[in-house]
């Protein structure tokens, strides 16, 4: 089997944030007690994906370093390159070309995150089909804020509408994509849209014109956020904190999902805690030695 990349779309102005994001970059702000990037970088390590490239700005490049390094601690390869202006989600796959180097890749978008009893085996299901491309769909509240899907009436996805105006379905395509490994070739066959952009829907649309997307319903008991508002930031820190600390668990931790997937060995892992300063978080850390 061919090893799947991962690449994780970091950038943007992040404007709906705003001041937020005035001096930071949104993946970088706090979801509870990590930094959001942590919830679609542990989503790929579940899905066992362990070289990843990270995309964003030239500005922000240097803090997504210095907070995950070249990875090798958390047994991955990191690898980082940068977008000067937003074209879209697939012109990531375009700038990660030469690194998924004619293999299956798996995009995440640094805002989103997911979480639910059974989602690390449907990750691990769909990265051992990699023929397919893979979709999530989640259903939301307000689908004109996403790209929905379009079901016929035997229940099968059959289109997908980016953002909207009517409604369609409730049922949002999240912001996790596995693709068989000819998307970046395909990604730069697109025409730009309306808004001046390569879009998503546009690339996967190819796939079902094949019969070759795996659309996954993540069912009640799922979470997804993307925290790209003042609104769903606050909501998903809640959501962990109220998790974490009712379940004395540890949410999207990459130390702790790298050595649970014996991506690092039990020595590298008591001194990656062991180099830490004293704080909540390496206290529900050493928590998971002993339990
Ligand atoms: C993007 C995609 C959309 C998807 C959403 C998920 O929208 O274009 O299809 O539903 O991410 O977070 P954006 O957040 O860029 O508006």
């Amino acid at each position: 089997m061919m090893e799947i990349k991962g690449i994780i779309l970091a950038g943007g102005t992040g404007s709906r944030l705003h001041p937020l994001t005035a001096t930071v970059n949104k993946q970088l702000l706090p979801v509870y007690d990590k930094p959001a990037i942590y919830y679609p970088l542990t989503t790929l390590m579940l899905a066992g994906i362990r070289e990843i490239m990270i995309v964003s700005t030239p500005a922000d490049l240097t803090a997504m370093k210095t907070l995950l390094k070249d990875g090798r601690h958390f047994g991955l390869s990191l690898h980082y390159q940068t977008q000067d202006r937003p074209r879209g989600l697939p012109d990531g796959l375009i700038i990660a070309e030469k690194f998924i180097g004619g293999n299956p890749a798996a995009m995440v978008l640094g805002d989103n995150f997911f979480y639910g009893q059974g989602f690390s085996a449907l990750l691990a299901k769909s990265a051992g089909n990699a023929e397919t491309c893979h979709v999530f769909l989640y259903s939301v509240k307000d689908p004109s804020r996403y790209g929905i899907a379009k079901f016929d009436a035997d229940g099968r996805m059959i289109d997908m509408i980016e953002k909207p105006e009517k409604f369609v379905s409730p049922w949002a395509i999240t912001g996790l994509y596995f693709f068989p490994a000819d998307a970046a070739q395909r990604a730069k066959k697109l025409k730009p849209s309306k808004r001046g952009e390569l879009e998503i829907t546009d690339l996967i649309r190819l796939y079902m014109g094949e019969g070759a997307v795996d659309a996954h319903k993540l069912g009640r008991g799922n979470v997804w956020f993307d925290v790209g508002t003042p609104d769903s930031l606050l909501m998903a820190s809640n959501f962990v904190e109220v998790i974490q600390n009712r379940q004395n668990i540890l949410i999207a931790s990459p130390e702790e999902i790298a050595w649970r997937m014996k991506f690092i060995g039990d020595n590298d892992y008591r001194n990656l805690i062991g180099a830490m300063p004293i704080c909540a978080y390496r206290n529900s850390l050493e928590a998971t030695l002993t339990a």
